[in-house]
């Protein structure tokens, strides 16, 4: 039983590539360890949301995470901020996080481009939030994409350094969470690369029948092949690397082949792809509308999650408090 840890920000609603990429691989995850899923509520300040939509996108995540098949009896489910020990240990490693190497972390200076008006301390120390989201349960696996590499790396570092400066064997080091070759990702339907949603290419697990069914109607398209057996170009690409994800092999088959002898109708092909996804996210989408608006079934995940995890938090924090010198009269 490994401690595995992973946090996700309230900025909007799931769809087939957090589905695929990820919350898959999490229902496995925690049948075989010890999980931790939570909200980084915290963080997402860090671009001032309207305090209208940060509940509002809290309870989205909650309950996706939920339908999509999270079980807050195998694993810890929590919101990042009732967990007031992440925010203790985010002060203490502050003390020995460096300006130097947070103004060079890329997504900083990421941010502080994007929008130079707002480049407000939270943001450049958003790498040591998430190093004490981590420290706090002493997880050593996280699940992480390519982008969240370097601030892994930071959390090892952060680790390290209060081993090395207290003369202490007492943070692991983390590393990311490997899912090996199942990792799939789900391309956009506009022709670019992956699914998401700055990109506005998203089907939400939300998403009814009509909607995913206009939306699939519109993916980009050409003329069809010329040629036998001709190499396909991305956007086609995309819409078969879809397709074999939510449906049947023959049914793929039946399309390779299509294409393979200049026969594929796009129309065809839209029905089927459209009618797959929505047998994957229909069941999805009744949980969500129905935990949504439970609010005791929400309530009771978020008390019982945010229990269990300082449960485990605390007991860092208490260690940590102790070697750093501070003693009780
Ligand atoms: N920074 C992560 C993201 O944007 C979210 C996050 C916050 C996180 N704290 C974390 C992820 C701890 C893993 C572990 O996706």
């Amino acid at each position: 039983m490994e401690t595995v840890l992973s946090g996700i920000r309230p900025t909007g609603n799931l769809h087939l590539g957090n589905y695929y990429g990820a919350l898959v691989n999490f229902i496995k995850m925690q049948e075989e360890n010890n999980c931790f899923f939570f909200i980084a509520d915290w963080h997402s300040l860090t671009t001032h949301p309207d305090p209208k939509m940060l509940h509002e996108n809290v309870r989205n995540v909650l309950s996706e995470y939920l339908a999509a098949g999270l079980d807050p009896d195998k694993a810890t489910i929590y919101l990042q901020s009732d967990v007031k020990e992440i925010a203790e240990l985010y002060l203490l490693l502050n003390m020995h996080a460096y300006l130097g190497e947070l103004a060079k972390t890329v997504s900083f200076k990421e941010k502080a481009r994007q929008n130079p008006h707002n480049v407000n301390a939270g943001l450049l120390t958003y790498p040591v939030l998430q190093a004490a989201d981590i420290l706090i349960h002493k997880a050593l696996k996280v699940p992480v994409g390519k982008d969240q590499e370097q601030h892994l790396e930071m959390t090892r570092n952060y680790a390290k350094r209060f081993n090395s400066k207290y003369g202490v064997d007492f943070f692991p080091e983390p590393t990311a969470y490997n899912f090996g070759s199942e990792l799939i990702k789900i391309p956009g339907l506009d022709g670019s690369g992956k699914m998401g949603k700055s990109e506005g290419n998203c089907i939400y697990l939300h998403d009814d029948a009509k909607t995913i069914e206009k939306k699939v109607k519109k993916a980009l398209t050409d003329q069809g092949p010329t040629e036998p057996n001709q190499v396909k170009p991305d956007y086609i690409e995309n819409l078969f690397t879809i397709l074999r994800v939510v449906s049947k092999p023959e049914v793929v088959a039946y399309f390779e082949e299509k294409w393979n002898t200049c026969g594929i109708r796009y129309g065809d092909l839209k029905k089927q792809l459209a009618e797959d996804i929505i047998a994957v996210t229909t069941p999805i989408r009744e949980r969500i509308i129905n935990i949504r608006s439970d609010n005791e079934c929400l309530r009771k995940v978020i008390t019982e999650g945010a229990g269990k995890a300082r449960e485990s938090a605390s007991k860092t924090i208490k260690d940590v408090r102790e070697i750093m010198g501070f003693k009780a009269f």
